[in-house]
C-alpha cells in the first residue's frame, strides 16, 4: 500500500503532539511493508505569520493531492484580536469545506482502566462506547449571510443556519451505515421543535429509516441529548447532528473518556461502507479533537493518545489497513492498562509521563 500523507503541525501543542503521531505511522508502515510518504506543511497562525493567511494554496493543493492529512491544533491568543482580518481557525474550516470533509466521525470509549479518573461515577461509564458523527461543511458554521454591520441603533451582526437536502442525506447515511456496523443503533440530534432546518433533517431521517430497516432510529432534541450524554451514556450507539450541535456535543462527550486528551476524530469526503467491499481510499483529515492548549505548549505535558488514535482512524478509513488500526488502538489501549498516564489523566499518586514518553511507550507496545 502506498501512503502519501500530508503532515500539519499546526500550533500551540499541535506540534508536539503529531511528532508522536508520524512515529507511530512510520512504525506502522516499516512493519507491515507500506511505502510511506510524509510532507508537512504549514497552517494556521503560524501560516498567518509566515504567509499572511491561514490556509496557503500550497498547503490546500498539497493536501488535495495526497490521501490522507495528519493535523495537530491551530489557533493561540498571538491571534485572538477579534478585529484581526483571519483567523487560525479559518485556514481549518476552508480546509474542510476545500477537502469537501462533510462527515466527521469522534468515537468515545471509556478505558476500563481510566473509569476511576473521570469526574462521572464509574457505574455511570460502564460500557459507554459510541461515536459522534457531525455535518462539518455546512450549517452554520457556513451559511450566508454571515457578517456583522453598524446600524443607527447600534452594531448588528447575522449568522445563517441553512441545509439543503443533500447535505442532510449524506450525513444520516454515514450515521445509518456506522450504526449497522455496530451495535444498529442510530440517534439524530435536532432542535426541530423550534428550527425548520432540524424539521427537514427529521423527515429526512425517517425516510432513510425506511431504506435501513436493520438500525433503530430514534430523535432527540439537542439539550436533551446534552443531558442524556452525562445521564445514561451507555445507552448510545452512533449520534448524528448538525454542525454546531456535533461540536458542543463532542467536547462533552470527550469527558466521559476522562479528558479531551483522548479523542480523537475523522473527517472524510465519502460514506465510509461498512461491507468492507470498497478498495478506494477515501480522502480524510485526522485530527485529536482537543486545541492547541497554548498554556502547555512547549512544556511536554500534552497527551499524543488523541493524535495517535486518529492516526489509526486514517489507517482504517483512509487505507483500508484495518488489522493495523487495530493494532494502533490495542497499543495505547496496553499502555493505559500499564498506568502510563500524561498530566492531562493523572490521578493521585500517579507520576504523569511527558509526551515523548507516553509517545514511546506506544511505540513499544506495537
Ligand atoms: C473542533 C473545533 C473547531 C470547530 C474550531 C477550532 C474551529 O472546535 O474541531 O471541534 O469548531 O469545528
Ligand atoms: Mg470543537
Amino acid at each position: 500500500m502506498d501512503m502519501v500523507v500530508v503532515v500539519l503541525p499546526g500550533d500551540g501543542i499541535g506540534p508536539e503532539v503529531v511528532a508522536q503521531g508520524v512515529k507511530v505511522l512510520v512504525t506502522v508502515a516499516e512493519k507491515f511493508g507500506h511505502a510511506l510518504k510524509t510532507t508537512q506543511a504549514d497552517i494556521g497562525g503560524l501560516a498567518i505569520d509566515k504567509h499572511g493567511t491561514p490556509l496557503p494554496e500550497t498547503t490546500l493543493n498539497l493536501c488535495q493531492g495526497s490521501s490522507a492529512v495528519l493535523l495537530g491544533a491551530v489557533g493561540g491568543p498571538k491571534w485572538d484580536d477579534p478585529s484581526a482580518q483571519f483567523r487560525p481557525e479559518d485556514g481549518l474550516l476552508q480546509l474542510r469545506k476545500g477537502l469537501g470533509l462533510f462527515a466527521n466521525l469522534r468515537p468515545v470509549k471509556v478505558f476500563p482502566a481510566m473509569a476511576d479518573s473521570s469526574t462521572l461515577k464509574p457505574e455511570v461509564l460502564d460500557g459507554v462506547d459510541l461515536m459522534v458523527v457531525r455535518e462539518l461543511t455546512g450549517g452554520i458554521y457556513f451559511g450566508k449571510p454571515k457578517r456583522r454591520w453598524e446600524t443607527n441603533r447600534g452594531r448588528r451582526a447575522v449568522d445563517t443556519l441553512a441545509y439543503t437536502e443533500r447535505e442532510i442525506e449524506r450525513i444520516l447515511r454515514v450515521g445509518f451505515e456506522l450504526a449497522r456496523g455496530r451495535r444498529k443503533h442510530l440517534t439524530s440530534v435536532d432542535k426541530a421543535n423550534v428550527l425548520e432546518t432540524s424539521r427537514l433533517w427529521r423527515q429526512i431521517a425517517n425516510e432513510l429509516a425506511e431504506e435501513y430497516t436493520d438500525v433503530t432510529l430514534d430523535h432527540l432534541y439537542v439539550d436533551n441529548c446534552a443531558m442524556q450524554l452525562v445521564l445514561r451514556p451507555s445507552h448510545f450507539d452512533v449520534l448524528v447532528s448538525e454542525n454546531m450541535f456535533g461540536d458542543i456535543l463532542s467536547d462533552e462527550a470527550a469527558i466521559l473518556s476522562g479528558s479531551l486528551g483522548l479523542l480523537s476524530s475523522a473527517s472524510l469526503a465519502r460514506i465510509p461502507s461498512t461491507e468492507g467491499r470498497r478498495r478506494r481510499r477515501t480522502m480524510g483529515l485526522y485530527e485529536p479533537v482537543h486545541g492547541s492548549a497554548p498554556d502547555i505548549a512547549g512544556t511536554g505535558k500534552a497527551n499524543p493518545i488523541a493524535t495517535i488514535l486518529s492516526v489509526a482512524l486514517m489507517l482504517r478509513y483512509s487505507f483500508n489497513l484495518h488489522k493495523e488500526a487495530g493494532l494502533v488502538e490495542q497499543a495505547v489501549a496496553s499502555v493505559i492498562e500499564a498506568g502510563y498516564r500524561t498530566a492531562d489523566i493523572a490521578v493521585d499518586g500517579q507520576k504523569p509521563v511527558n509526551t515523548t514518553q507516553m509517545g514511546q511507550a506506544i511505540l513499544e507496545a506495537l
